[in-house]
């Protein structure tokens, strides 16, 4: 994958770095992302539109891996932002990150959240409900200011994906329903709030997609509607955002259609039904998370323990687990791996690789042909950049891993690693009120 290869110590070599090397100096678990795979797949979202006479504007979104360096990387890549919260708000206003490029998303935004994009003047706050419509209206007003809106709403679609991770079914927490009139409704209401510029509509399907169908399906029926908004209300969006959910290839079983095929699909599509309805193509904005970082980030482990149960399973166990990637107990989620350290290695035997804490669900591959581990070997598990350091937790109260960026022979620590203080610095003491 991406910039990676074994060099003559049959070390595993990410970015022109010795992995082995890299658990050494920064110790394990660790995350290493390879940044030139990061270039590599923002360049293609890009490059998969210029056929196109299309505007568009691809947005990086930053709940798959949030921080400061990474959201400095997605500005000098040339990528929008798009948040969740206070906190990735935050974080990318203190990477310098110009806020006219942020857009922020989320169905339950607090005032505070609310009221820090409208003083940074973000590019736009992608609205989810009546509530959040009132309140981002009653907030402008009272600092008399215009802010720019869309509208997030859900077309009916299911993508075909892990229900967890699905969003476009009408059954959603997300969005206006826009069969349902929803849409309509709050069209109407922001048209008639001089504080609220509604600049276009926003859906996103799901997650870890593999084919286009769902996508295409989801702007025939968003375009359908855009001429009846048009004719009714006079309003034609001038952004159409189809959200992100572009999957990636965890394990050879994973085959997604390749990322100019998604967006060709895609663009191909609503310029065909804007045409047939006599609508101009607004601008398409799309949203990659996972498919930006995804396949780039490699978590080293150090193997430790093992245990053997004859005839049944052989449990070799690292020094995370759980604590640094949910997705194996939360999703089900298939990763492949190797020995960083023997990595053109025969496989020996199969095995499940345990993590450290605490809980018989913290396994994080059921069944892997490796060589025989032994305590000490750097195991090597891919495509651990999307939603890994993002759903990190403090489980068993074990310490965050460091994450470093490697490019060309060179490697940068861009998230430190916490520390056993840094685990203790919101403690506070005990006072009994026993005399
Ligand atoms: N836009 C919106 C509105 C979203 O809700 C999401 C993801 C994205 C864009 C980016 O989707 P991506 O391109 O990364 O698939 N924790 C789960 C994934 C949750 C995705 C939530 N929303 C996982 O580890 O698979």
């Amino acid at each position: 994958r991406g910039t990676q290869t074994i060099n003559e110590n049959n070390h595993l070599v990410i970015g022109g770095v010795d992995t082995t090397e890299l658990a050494k100096k920064y110790g394990t678990p660790l995350y290493v992302y390879d940044v030139a795979d990061i270039r590599k797949r923002s360049l293609a979202f890009k490059e998969a539109f210029r056929p196109y006479p299309v505007a568009f504007k691809v947005a990086y979104a930053s709940k798959a891996f949030s921080s400061v360096a990474m959201v400095q990387l997605a500005e000098e890549l040339g990528l929008a932002l798009d948040v969740v919260s206070g906190g990735e708000l935050y974080t990318a206003l203190v990477a310098g990150y110009d806020p006219k490029n942020i857009h922020f998303h989320g169905n339950n935004k607090s005032e505070d959240e609310l009221l820090l994009a409208i003083d940074k003047k973000i590019g736009a706050i992608i609205v989810d409900n009546f509530i959040e419509l009132q309140m981002v209206k009653t907030l402008a007003e009272a600092r008399n200011q215009t802010v720019c809106i869309m509208l997030r709403m859900t077309p009916g679609v299911e993508a075909h994906t892990h229900e967890y991770i699905m969003t476009g079914q009408e059954d959603s927490k997300f969005g206006f329903d826009l069969m349902n009139g929803e849409v309509k409704e709050a069209i109407k209401y922001a048209l008639n709030a001089p504080s609220l510029k509604l600049t276009g509509v926003h859906s996103h399907i799901g997650s870890q997609i593999f084919e286009a169908e769902g996508f295409t399906h989801a702007v025939k029926r968003i375009v359908e509607h855009m001429a009846a908004w048009k004719d009714e209300l006079g309003f034609e969006p001038e952004i159409l955002n189809i959200g992100g959910g572009f999957g990636i290839s965890y394990t050879k079983k994973d085959q997604p259609i390749s990322i100019s095929a998604f967006i060709g699909s895609i663009v191909e599509t609503i310029m065909a039904e804007c045409s047939a309805n006599q609508l101009e193509v607004p601008e398409i904005w799309i949203e990659p998370g996972r498919s930006i970082v995804g396949e780039a980030g490699t978590t080293l482990y150090s193997v430790g323990t093992h245990k053997s149960i004859p005839n049944i399973r052989k449990y070799i166990s690292v020094d995370g687990g759980m604590s640094d990637n949910l997705r194996p107990a939360l999703y089900q989620a298939e990763y492949e791996a190797l020995l960083a350290n023997r990595a053109s290695d025969a496989s020996e035997e199969q095995v499940a690789i345990a993590g450290k804490c605490c809980e018989s669900g913290d396994i994080l591959i059921q069944d892997i042909a490796l060589p025989t581990a032994q305590a000490g070997d750097i195991l090597a598990v891919f495509c651990t950049g999307a939603y890994g350091y993002s759903m990190a937790n403090n489980y068993n109260r074990l310490p965050r891993p460091a994450v470093v960026f490697v490019e060309e022979g060179q490697e940068q620590l861009v998230i430190k690693r916490e520390t056993y203080e840094d685990l203790l610095q919101y403690d506070l003491a005990f006072q009994t009120t026993v005399k």
